[in-house]
């Protein structure tokens, strides 16, 4: 990465970053106007996704009068599953080419948003299940064209999936994390309301921040777009790597985390610190969808997937599962010590915007200031103590790295070279941390 404060420009490689604008409403009362939104976009014939809990919000209800009284027809799909599956996106698009939709409305977290935006794309261009799912799992074939107009609002102050082209699944056969990601799944607006975080369990709240502090933090020490080949045909990848765009909504994504996290967690009257939260969770996700993520994300996938019998509060009791911003910074102090050595600048300067006292912490010792500062962040949130405190214990470390190393999409977004015996010594890092 070079010193890495600067983009620095070689022979062949790429000078060139693209931006995909989402189209976003935010703020208290942005939910009120949902009718507003759906109607000029064009929708008389509405999905309404959302799940058994988000739907019985006071503000979601009030929402979904709102589109009655604009004349707007609506069926409602609350059988959204919490951290979806391949299973349950397909029940999701039945009930998506039953109803003949014209438009799609998804009101909850990340589980809601990715299942209506699958749903609206194999409703819309029908194919074999797999054949959208990213390589190597599945075929990973481009979506044909645009979709039905999908307006996303999101309840979490976590993945920011109203602003990407991504939906993640738990791939059942294969115990394994895995997505979808193309530029069209984006949804058309994203009507953002903070209010709605306030109803959400302290848990919650912990583990979909943790979940928006990796991304920008992912973002922000991602391979930069400079150490990539010029695309022959013009045409950029959904993951391009750091660049000037993606590091503005990462810095003020960094620098809202490490102000408000854990406020919003100790304290669900602290309406600030919940409401910059849910404004961090968006400009990280305008970043990270621009940017892509890396290794705690890869990560991830395994330890999600390959789940026990961990089963978290204010979470559904009915399966075990990590929750997707659990799986993640559990890993992340492991893997930001080991990529800290390629752009220490970048670490360093995460760690100050996340509010750590870095002291005259030299470059050298940029990956231990991080990682002591997310352990204390963790720690004061009441997360997991590493991997084995979601259930896993030594003999499961080679079963995860092989599950992680499948994730070459995420992986190659990393600053530095990333093998299998690598992911292992970070499992074994993340095994325990205090
Ligand atoms: N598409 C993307 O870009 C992207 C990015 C990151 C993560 N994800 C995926 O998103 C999913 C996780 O989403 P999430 O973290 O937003 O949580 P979630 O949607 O899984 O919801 C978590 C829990 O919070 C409840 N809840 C949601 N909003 C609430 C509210 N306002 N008040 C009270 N309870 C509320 C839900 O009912 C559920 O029990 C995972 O599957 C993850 O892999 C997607
Ligand atoms: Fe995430």
């Amino acid at each position: 990465m070079g010193c890495c404060h600067h983009y620095q420009f070689a022979a062949g490689h790429e000078s060139v970053f693209a931006v995909d604008f989402s189209s976003i409403k935010y703020g208290p009362g942005a939910l009120e106007e949902l009718h507003f939104d759906a109607t000029e976009l064009g929708m008389t014939r509405v999905a309404l996704f959302t799940d058994s809990v988000v739907k019985n919000l006071e503000l979601v209800d009030s929402a979904i009068q709102g589109l009655r009284g604009a004349g707007i027809e609506y069926d409602i799909y609350d059988e959204v599953s919490i951290e979806p599956t391949d299973s349950s996106f397909k029940e999701a698009t039945r009930f998506a080419i039953d109803g003949r939709f014209d438009g799609f409305i998804s009101i909850g977290g990340g589980s809601v948003i990715d299942t209506c935006k699958a749903a609206n794309l194999y409703s819309t261009y029908p194919a074999e299940f797999l054949d959208y799912v990213n390589a190597p799992v599945g075929e990973g074939l481009p979506v044909p064209g645009q979709l039905t107009p999908h307006i996303a609002c999101p309840t979490t102050s976590g993945t920011g999936s109203e602003c990407t082209g991504i939906a993640v699944f738990d791939f059942l056969e294969k115990r394994v994390k895995t997505g979808i990601a193309s530029s069209k799944l984006k949804p058309t607006r994203a009507v953002v309301d903070p209010n709605t975080t306030e109803s959400l369990p302290a848990n919650v709240v912990a583990a979909s921040g943790f979940d928006v502090l990796c991304h920008a933090l992912e973002s922000y020490t991602a391979k930069p777009y400079t150490e990539r080949k010029r695309p022959a045909n013009g045409v950029r990848p959904l993951s391009q790597g750091a660049n000037p765009y993606s590091d503005m909504g990462c810095r003020q994504a960094l620098w809202l985390t490490g102000k408000y996290l854990v406020r919003a967690v100790e304290d669900a009257s602290d309406t600030e610190a919940r409401h910059g939260m849910m404004l961090a969770a968006t400009l990280a996700g305008i970043a990270f969808g621009n940017s892509g993520v890396h290794i705690p994300h890869g990560m991830s996938y395994s330890v999600a997937g390959l789940v026990k019998d961990y089963c978290p509060e204010g979470y559904p009791s009915n399966h075990p599962l990590v929750p997707h911003g659990i799986s993640v910074v559990v890993n992340a102090p492991a893997a930001f010590r080991f990529t800290a050595a390629s752009c220490p600048w970048r670490h360093l300067e995460g760690a100050k915007l996340l509010s750590a006292e870095v002291g005259g912490a030299t470059e050298l010792e940029a990956g231990e200031a991080l990682g002591q500062h997310l352990q204390t962040m963790m720690e004061a949130t009441g997360i997991p103590n590493g991997i084995s405190e979601v259930g896993y214990d030594e003999n499961d470390i080679g079963q995860l790295a092989q599950g992680a190393f499948m994730q070459q999409r995420l992986l190659s977004n990393a600053p530095c070279e990333v093998s299998e015996e690598d992911l292992e010594n970070m499992y074994t890092q993340a095994f325990r941390y205090w």
